[in-house]
């Protein structure tokens, strides 16, 4: 059956009651619709992608259901950072099939994407290090301005209300995320792990529905990893998020993921709840012998 746009049930985290009726009403419409039938948030299918002579992603697959908390785990080069890239749109894949709530998006391009929800941060941070923390932040609120270039030029009263409310927004999202009193601060003199939350801060400008995080907790000391993620869980009920997260510290993947995935050599091995995949032997084998 096909789904609907309606059917999406994406909720809008500015309006989420509006959402949930817009969801119930599809519902109502297409009868057949079953809980089972409700499209994951993300579905990645037998993806590939070489890059010359290496195979980056080699039947790379995984479904996330909405509002999941969702680990990518595997060793270093199994294609983790790849399958972000794929999802966001920043890589094209030579086969396989990316959607997300039901729709195709791997011939779309990486704006349209993000206007459709996806948002992410980067392993090896995407910051601008000689702007504020602040006006990094505002830079993921920018997507929206409706005007673009052309309001800027024109100098429309628009723009000065738009900033405004980015200015806001960003503010909200600093102090959310716990470093509102580094705003002001220059991006690039804060430690690793702050600078961390600030793309973390950035991500959530967009407004997104599906957020990619990737490594979000390097350079945390180890006491901070638990509050970290308590933070993550508050984001996700907050912002109505379902979330995938690329992480190799194994306690706070399987204490705080829903669901778990882990790639090797840039295809699927495993994927289900954390304690089935931490038992799995061809898990152990490949990759959590050591880690676990
Ligand atoms: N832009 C690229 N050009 C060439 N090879 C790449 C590129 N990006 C990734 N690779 C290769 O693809 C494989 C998967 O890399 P990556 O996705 O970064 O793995 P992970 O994030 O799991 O560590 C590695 O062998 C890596 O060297
Ligand atoms: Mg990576």
């Amino acid at each position: 059956m096909r789904v609907t746009t309606a059917a999406i049930n994406f909720k809008d985290a500015t309006t989420p009651d509006r959402a949930v009726r817009i969801h119930t009403s599809a519902q109502a419409t297409t009868e057949q619709i079953s809980a089972s039938a409700t499209p994951q948030a993300l579905s990645v299918q037998d993806v590939h992608v070489r890059f010359g002579g290496v195979a980056a992603l080699a039947g790379a697959s995984l479904a996330v259901q909405t509002g999941v908390i969702c680990g990518l785990i595997g060793p270093n080069g199994a294609g983790k950072t790849t399958l972000f890239n794929c999802v966001s749109g920043l890589t094209a894949i030579d086969s396989g099939r990316i959607a997300i709530a039901g729709y195709r998006i791997d011939d779309l391009p990486a704006h349209a994407r993000a206007r459709l929800g996806v948002s992410r941060t980067f392993q090896n941070l995407g910051l601008y290090q000689e702007m504020s923390v602040l006006e990094n932040v505002m830079l993921g609120g920018h997507a929206e301005i409706g005007g673009g270039l052309l309001a800027a030029a024109l100098r429309l009263p628009g723009l000065a209300r738009h900033e405004r409310r980015v200015r806001e927004r960003a503010l909200m999202a600093l102090d959310e995320i716990g470093i509102a009193a580094f705003a002001d601060a220059i991006a690039g003199t804060l430690p690793y792990g702050t600078m961390k939350r600030v793309e973390l801060a950035r991500a959530l400008m967009a407004r997104p529905k599906l957020l990619l995080l990737d490594e979000p907790a390097g350079g945390l000391a180890h006491g901070e990893i638990e509050e970290f993620a308590e933070l993550v869980r508050t984001l996700r009920h907050r912002y109505v998020l379902t979330i995938v997260l690329v992480e190799h510290h194994m306690k706070f993947v399987m204490a705080l993921c829903d669901h778990v995935v882990v790639l090797h050599l840039g295809a699927t091995l495993a994927q289900g709840r954390p304690d089935d995949v931490r038992h799995d032997p061809r898990v152990i084998a490949a990759y959590l012998g050591a880690a676990r």
